[in-house]
């Protein structure tokens, strides 16, 4: 019987001293310190061949900052020796915006390389070279990719058999029908005077799931239309409710 290795992040950064970070403390380091994933962060500038270590140049045509140079990334990429199943991603905001599908494709394979860009961005021809698939986390502009990496990451550990405690809590979050999560509550009953909504506290599991249900669509329809939309196009599952 052959055991499959566990699912495991690479990660090039020229901040290794940046990880694991967050992501060694509460459930992703939990797992961590279990071997359900693993963690390299590799240093870009391990790669420089010059005398200063360089990593960045100026942009070719003028204009602010600094460019990641394509030969000592590529170097960083060749020497990290990644196998052709695992995703080659490059934390960027011009990426396309990550999603929880994304997430769940990456968390449910060997798990990817990540670069994490800094300066004003990273040489085209490196990108197209080793064939980097550009992933943003939202429409605003961080100062590098490693926080980026760190969310990605975090939302795929998650995700990983054994990590989270209840199996059901990842299939009734947010997004995991395309909607977002129904509101909840816990004790105290009062709370500076508002009290849990009755229905929660009545006994009866069909009107609790029923409310449940529709306060996820009256916020979903409310707050993300295009969520919404999406949720309304897509074909009504029969097997969850
Ligand atoms: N690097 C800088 N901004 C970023 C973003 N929004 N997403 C991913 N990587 C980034």
């Amino acid at each position: 019987m052959t055991v499959s290795s566990p699912w495991r992040a690479t990660v090039l950064t020229l901040f290794p001293e940046m990880f694991p970070g967050p992501l060694g403390v509460s459930l992703a380091g939990r797992a961590l310190g279990l071997g359900v994933w693993s963690l390299e962060a590799r240093d870009i500038r391990d790669s420089a061949t010059d005398r200063h270590r360089s990593v960045d140049d100026t942009p070719a045509g003028g204009g602010p900052g600094m460019v990641l140079r394509a030969d000592v990334l590529a170097a960083a990429i060749d020497t990290a020796q990644i196998t052709p199943d695992r995703p080659r991603l490059l934390m960027s905001p011009r990426g396309r915006t990550l999603t929880q599908s994304r997430i769940r494709e990456l968390a449910a394979g060997p798990g990817p390389l990540i670069v994490c860009g800094r300066f004003e961005g990273v040489d085209q021809r490196v990108i197209e070279a080793r064939a980097l698939e550009e992933v943003s986390i939202g429409d605003y502009v961080l100062s590098g990719g490693e926080i980026a990496a760190m969310a990605l990451i975090d939302a795929c550990v998650r995700l990983l058999p054994g990590v989270m405690g209840s199996a059901e809590s990842a299939s009734e979050e947010s997004f995991s029908d395309s909607l977002l999560e129904y509101p909840q509550y816990t004790r105290p009953q009062t709370f500076e005077g508002r009290q849990i909504p009755e229905i929660l506290t009545s006994g009866d599991h069909a009107k609790v799931a029923a409310w449940r249900r529709a306060e996820a669509e009256a916020l979903t329809r409310l707050r993300r239309p295009d969520l919404w939309a999406a949720h309304e196009k897509a074909p009504k599952s029969t097997t969850k409710e």
